[in-house]
């Protein structure tokens, strides 16, 4: 796993700020020639993107190109290199073009404070509420948005969406309308938008926990006369057992995993898994370790995430469960961008 000494802060919120500081800074120190050589051919690459972005007709060639150079980049060098490189990445006159995207400079700016927030997922949801941004943004800018709403780790969101919709009707199905569900980090809960079993009253209750006042207060609204019963609570607050939310037939964690370092992921898995009831099912998600998006979205979207192999979604696993007790297992989604871990209580 990249990155894996990154901090976490008192609600176990990873800034990207954060993740630079815990680079080994000693390892710049004696690759200095690797540096010297990597900012060459950065400059080289940032300026070809320039000139192509300058020439609207070519966008997707560009933002294509500037995708698999930064990805091979940040594959190929030093982590402690690489954070070297993001500042320029961002400073260059490259990013004026690409911050045309409404979706890569929400990113970019942060409006709620934070990496990740469930406005963003909007906007690879194609989501309604993002549309007047879209909208309003340069015709390039709108060409960039189609590249990167449309890039394989975007796909890849879409479809944890529609996976955790079958999950919360196959549940319910099965408990045949008392099902409980468990949202961590539930953000606006898209998912929910498109479950037969919400709509059609078959759910005993949905609770979604997120940090986030605004998303909470988004689903209230959006959810309201419904199963869903939204919460205003932090990782920090489950962990320290503060909310008293019961037993569960189904919890999951979407998006959330990637911000949590190892110890934090643990101890939130353990925590989910005694909330389980009988036959309840755990799932988490994380960003695949080799995502191809990876530089793109460190970079000009100034978005690190925790990426994961399947040997560290299993890590977790392992050093939280008995095998006695739950049976797991850790699968990838179609285009191998997210992984998924689950534990079925037996
Ligand atoms: C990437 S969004 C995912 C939202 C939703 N699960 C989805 O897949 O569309 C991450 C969400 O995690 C929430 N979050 C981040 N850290 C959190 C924490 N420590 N406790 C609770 N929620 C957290 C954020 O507020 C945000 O809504």
């Amino acid at each position: 796993m990249n990155q894996q000494r990154a901090p976490i802060d008192g609600e176990t919120l990873i800034t990207p700020d954060l993740i630079a500081a815990s680079a080994d800074a000693s390892g710049v120190a004696g690759n200095r020639k690797s540096l010297v050589d990597a900012e060459a051919t950065l400059a080289l690459a940032l300026g070809v993107a320039l000139d192509r972005l300058k020439n609207e007709g070519h966008v997707e060639q560009a933002v294509g190109y500037l995708f698999r150079t930064l990805h091979e980049m940040r594959t190929r060098l030093l982590p402690a290199v690489w954070q070297q490189l993001i500042p320029l990445v961002q400073n260059h006159p490259v990013s004026a073009y690409l911050h045309q995207d409404p979706f890569t400079s929400w990113s970019f700016e942060k409006p709620r404070g934070y990496s990740g927030d469930a406005k963003l997922l909007d906007f690879i949801y194609g989501h309604p509420s993002v549309t007047p941004l879209v909208a309003a943004a340069t015709p390039l800018g709108r060409a960039v948005y189609n590249y990167t709403s449309n890039a394989p780790a975007a796909a890849a969101v879409r479809e944890r969406r529609d996976l955790l919709t079958q999950y919360v009707d196959r549940v319910a199905a099965q408990r045949k309308g008392g099902a409980e569900i468990l949202a961590i980090a539930g953000g606006h809960l898209r998912e929910g938008e498109c479950s037969s079993a919400l709509q059609e009253r078959r759910l005993g209750r949905w609770v979604a926990l997120d940090q986030d006042p605004l998303s909470v207060g988004s689903m209230v609204q959006d959810y309201a006369g419904t199963a869903v019963e939204a919460v205003n609570g932090s990782v920090k607050g489950l962990l320290g057992e503060v909310y008293r939310l019961g037993h569960f037939d189904f919890i999951y964690a979407a998006g959330l995993y990637d911000y949590l370092p190892q110890a934090a992921a643990v101890r939130l898995t353990q925590t989910c898994l005694n909330m389980l009831k009988p036959g309840g099912l755990f799932l988490f998600a994380n960003f695949n370790s080799d995502i191809s998006d990876d530089g793109y979205m460190e970079t000009f979207m100034n978005w690190p995430l925790l990426l994961r192999s399947k040997k560290d979604m299993w890590d977790i696993i392992n050093a939280s469960m008995d095998v006695d007790v739950y049976e797991p297992n850790v699968f990838f989604g179609e285009n191998r961008n997210i992984i998924y871990g689950t534990c079925q209580k037996r």
